[in-house]
């Protein structure tokens, strides 16, 4: 029988789980993992977390501890917050874990000895100070196409050019702040452009023709760009060490490693699961079934920042490997946006999973409906809280929940909760009868192609057919003339109900659990969902409402929660345009509401000018994060225009917009002033990202 293993992206343990996440990867293949389970299907789900890479060494410096206390953190929290919201994977492991070190170098020396890599010198800067290589992130300097100061080097946050290092005008080291030298290092490079060319890889790309679009169509930009060589091992301390002897302070790439993760934590799931004196008597090697049977179907779930990893170079290292299978399909979906922003970890504008459990106890199912109906599968979408509301209300509340109560309610009050009889069926029952059928294959041929929207779309159409097969049969009216009717009426809603809570079951796993502890029977199998019999079922079990309708003060406050942690745009602001801060020897003590009225950012200036016929003002662009904005400031006394181009200051972003001079000003920039009335930049100690909150 064919095997499944299916794979969601080893999520990056330097932050919590947010939507963007769900929408983008785990949710899709849950529900295309449980929807094979429900099949009959032999398949394996197996995640992880990230634990290498760039970015959480950045953290773990800013924050001050190690890079292995920032990983702990964050796997535990990710992995509970799966848990909690029923995400429901095989195995969910770490790329910390002695097992994936040992798996990440074994397949490194494998191609080593294969001679796979290209061996190469090249010049890379080094941190003379700190004594260390410096990763692309770790310099910054001007940007060679539009000046900006405080580009990274390997990508202008400015202009969005992406960079190499060598690239930056007066580069510096983010470690020590002086400038990098560059010296001469070897490393190991996968030659992509190489094995393009080869049979087997030629011969494997065929199947990006089944692929969805989106993916598809970043395949073939990259293909044919044509591709680049690229280092797979890197000079820095966190990762896992190349297993070689001239590799002293050498890790493997991070998209190296990282994919083998899904080897790993396969080969872990059973080695815990199935202990033994020996792996083949223990059944360890059990993982091969899933990586090298041919028979497996290999799928990755990931976001579209994803694609060229699982789609070409995960595929070159497996190839040039040999033993394992390839990618079947990875149905990767584009970015989800929020309330009309892009989601970010960093500016904190993200609805995070454990809070949603926590403010929504017992409501997984909504979360998982609305991500679903609005997931951006072939192109960027967006969340809104007012959305969710109005899809929770008019569409979980008001079909799916509407149908199943009142055929429950009305199955209570006429018949005493037992299960009516059927009698002699007409058209309008025949055709309720076949609607399970049809919305069956259609549900079954959309998550195939990995349309899980327009599956969801079909689900509800089967239980919008109930609402209209009681709104036309009005059994309420009849009871009083013709009680046998309307035991066949029930009877035949109840069978869809069933129908329906075998359906629901990949996309709303608890719903599922309700509609069958309510009817009191057995979950149904996939295969039978058009085929119920409700014959041998005595009486309901104990009924409530499915979902509750969404109160406006909910959604609100959820609104408010966004925004109060993040910078607001200026129109949105409260404060008085006369508002000043308290100054030190302020004897007016404020409360701490007040304080959190005041929304403090990082920001950049890009350009300044003088603003003519004044002596004092200055008229800056600032780098927000998020946009640019124009602020007057009162400094031109003391700093020189062309100076302060690149300084990173503190913006009180939330000052309700004035004019100044005809110019309009978008918030306020702190400084520091003596008792002279020299002022200097207030500022933080060290550049963090444009549209940090300071508080
Ligand atoms: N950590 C990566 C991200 O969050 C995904 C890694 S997927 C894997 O973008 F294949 F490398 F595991
Ligand atoms: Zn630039």
């Amino acid at each position: 029988m064919a095997l499944h293993l299916v794979t969601a992206a080893l999520p990056y343990a330097n932050g919590p789980v947010h939507i963007g996440h769900l929408a983008g990867c785990y949710i899709p293949a849950d529900i295309y993992v449980r929807y094979l389970r429900l099949k009959g299907k032999d398949v394996l789900f197996i995640c992880g977390s990230d634990e290498h890479g760039v970015p959480i060494t950045i953290k773990a410096k800013q924050e001050g501890i190690s890079p292995q206390q920032v990983v702990d953190r964050y796997h535990a929290m990710m992995k509970k917050s799966f848990e909690d919201f029923g995400i429901s994977f095989d195995h969910y492991s770490r790329t910390s874990a002695k097992i994936h070190h040992e798996t990440a170098q074994q397949f490194f020396k494998t191609l080593y000895d294969k001679k796979v890599f290209v061996e190469e010198i090249t010049n890379q800067f080094y941190d003379e100070e700190a004594k260390q290589f410096l990763a692309d992130r770790y310099i910054t300097g001007t940007c060679p196409k539009c000046s900006f100061e405080n580009a990274y080097g390997d990508q202008c946050e400015n202009c969005g050019s992406s960079l190499s290092p060598t690239d930056l005008i007066n580069p510096k080291s983010k470690l020590s702040g002086s400038t990098p030298v560059l010296k001469p290092t070897k490393n190991w490079f996968l030659p992509m452009g190489e094995i393009q060319k080869s049979k087997e890889f030629q011969e494997f790309i065929k199947r990006f023709e089944n692929w969805k679009p989106n993916v598809k169509g970043q395949c073939a930009s990259w293909l044919n760009e044509g591709l680049q060589s690229r280092a797979m091992t890197r000079d820095l301390d966190w990762g896992v060490t190349v297993p070689l002897p001239d590799a002293d302070g050498k890790v493997l790439y991070v998209w190296f490693d990282a994919p083998i993760g899904y080897i790993s934590a396969t080969k872990e799931y059973f080695s815990h699961l199935t202990p033994g004196p020996s792996p083949q008597e223990g059944g360890e090697k059990k993982w091969e079934d899933y990586w090298m049977n041919p028979e497996s179907k290999l799928i990755h779930f990931i976001g579209k920042d994803n694609i060229v990893f699982h789609a070409i170079i995960f595929p070159m290292m497996l190839m040039t490997h040999g033993g394992f299978v390839l990618p079947e399909n990875v149905p990767a979906n584009e970015f989800l946006n929020l309330e009309g922003d892009k989601i970010s970890t960093s500016r904190n504008w993200a609805v995070w999973l454990h809070e949603y459990l926590n403010d929504f106890p017992g409501r997984e199912d909504e979360l998982r409906y609305v991500l679903t109906s609005v997931a951006p599968e072939t192109k960027d979408s967006e969340f809104t809280w007012k959305d969710f509301q109005a899809r929770v209300n008019n569409e979980l509340v008001a079909i799916l929940g509407n149908f199943v109560n009142r055929t429950l309610v009305l199955t209570e009050k006429f018949f005493e909760g037992k299960i009516p009889q059927q009698h002699t069926l007409n058209a309008t029952d025949k055709e309720l009868l076949a609607a399970t059928g049809k919305a069956k294959k259609e549900i079954e041929e959309a998550l195939e192609k990995f349309r899980q929207r327009d599956a969801l779309a079909a689900l509800m159409d089967l239980a919008r057919a109930g609402n209209k097969y009681l709104a036309d049969t009005e059994p309420w009216k009849l009871i009083k003339t013709d009680a046998k009717r309307v035991e066949t009426i029930l009877h035949n809603s109840l069978v869809l109900t069933a129908a329906l809570g075998t359906l629901c079951a990949p996309f709303l796993p608890n719903t599922s659990k309700k509609i069958f502890s309510m009817l009191n029977i057995d979950p149904v199998k996939w295969n039978h969902a058009e085929k119920i019999s409700l014959e041998s079922t005595p009486s309901l079990g104990k009924t409530a409402l499915l979902y509750e309708k969404l109160e406006d003060s909910i959604i609100e406050n959820q609104i408010a929660k966004l925004h109060s942690s993040k910078p607001t745009p200026p129109s949105s602001a409260n404060s008085s345009p006369n508002f000043k801060l308290p100054n030190q020897n302020s004897k007016t003590d404020i409360s701490f509401e007040d304080f959190q009225k005041l929304n403090i950012i990082t920001a950049t200036i890009l350009e300044a000018e003088r603003v003519p016929k004044t002596d004092k003002l200055l008229k800056l662009l600032l780098d927000t994060g998020t946009e640019k904005r124009t602020v007057i400031s009162g400094i031109a006394h003391c700093y020189e225009p062309e100076k302060i181009i690149g300084q990173q200051v503190l913006l009180l972003a939330n000052l309700a917009p004035r004019k100044i001079k005809g110019i309009e000003s978008h918030g306020m920039i702190l400084m520091a002033s003596d008792k002279n009335g020299k002022l200097v930049f207030a500022t933080t100690s060290g550049k963090t990202e444009n549209g940090s909150g300071v508080s």
